[in-house]
């Protein structure tokens, strides 16, 4: 994708996470990788319903700024993105966000691994709660590492949600996924607690991913149903 369209669908991104009540003030970032092996990335401090296309921070893989308008930084949490192209070179763009539910769960120190819903199964499998990190050190993407390798969508403790795809679209559906399976594992709490699918139910809704729709990322599951086990 030409990079201009790139900028403004970073752009509608941002929108899209402050509409939906996802980020408050400055909370949350996004990061795309780009072809020649650079990376854009929202600015720290910036709410992402003021942010433009001037305002996004081109940086390389060590975080150095390549290209800004004069005051914007890359995020704060650009170390915990960089940490995901760095063990992930199937990763094209990273999310982080604060969605209510979901991350009601990251600060309640609950995961959410029950495979519980059909849709979440397929698209993520188990979401992870990965351990607390002090955002913008090397705790954050120390305590995420070892999740990354089987999990394209994780709970970070008393913090939020970072989810990861092949681009910007699929790592952004990641996150409504998880904040949609947030709210629905809520009320089935309410309504006294998930039922489980049963193991060979599971085991089918995995062989549907691999083999009929295609789903990008990693899986939890996935090495079972992949020849390559990739
Ligand atoms: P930045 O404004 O530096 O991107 O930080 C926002 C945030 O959500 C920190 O966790």
């Amino acid at each position: 994708m030409d990079i201009e369209m790139l900028k403004e669908q970073i752009c509608d991104v941002c929108r899209k996470m402050w509409q939906q009540g996802w980020v408050a003030a400055n909370d949350g970032n996004v990061s795309v990788k780009l072809d020649d092996g650079t990376f854009l990335a929202t600015p720290t401090g910036v709410s992402k319903s003021f942010i433009t296309p001037d305002k996004l921070v081109r940086i390389d893989g060590e975080g150095k700024v390549l290209e800004g308008a004069p005051g914007y930084k890359p995020s704060s949490e650009i170390k915990m993105h960089l940490r995901c192209y760095r063990e992930r070179p199937d990763v094209g763009a990273v999310v982080h966000a604060h969605p209510p539910t979901a991350t009601g769960f990251a600060v309640a120190g609950k995961s959410l691994d029950k495979y519980s819903m059909i849709e979440t199964v397929i698209a993520i499998g188990s979401i992870p709660l990965t351990p607390y990190g002090t955002p913008s050190t090397d705790e954050v993407p120390e305590a995420i590492t070892p999740y990354l390798a089987e999990h394209d969508v994780m709970l970070l403790q008393n913090h939020g949600a970072l989810t990861v795809g092949c681009d910007l679209i699929t790592a952004y559906y990641r996150m409504e996924t998880l904040e949609l399976f947030a709210k629905i594992s809520l009320v089935a709490e309410l309504l006294g607690g998930a039922k489980e699918i049963p193991m060979p139910e599971i085991d089918k809704l995995l062989y549907l991913r691999e083999n009929y729709y295609h789903v990008t990322g990693k899986h939890p599951g996935y090495k079972k149903y992949n020849k390559d086990g990739k």
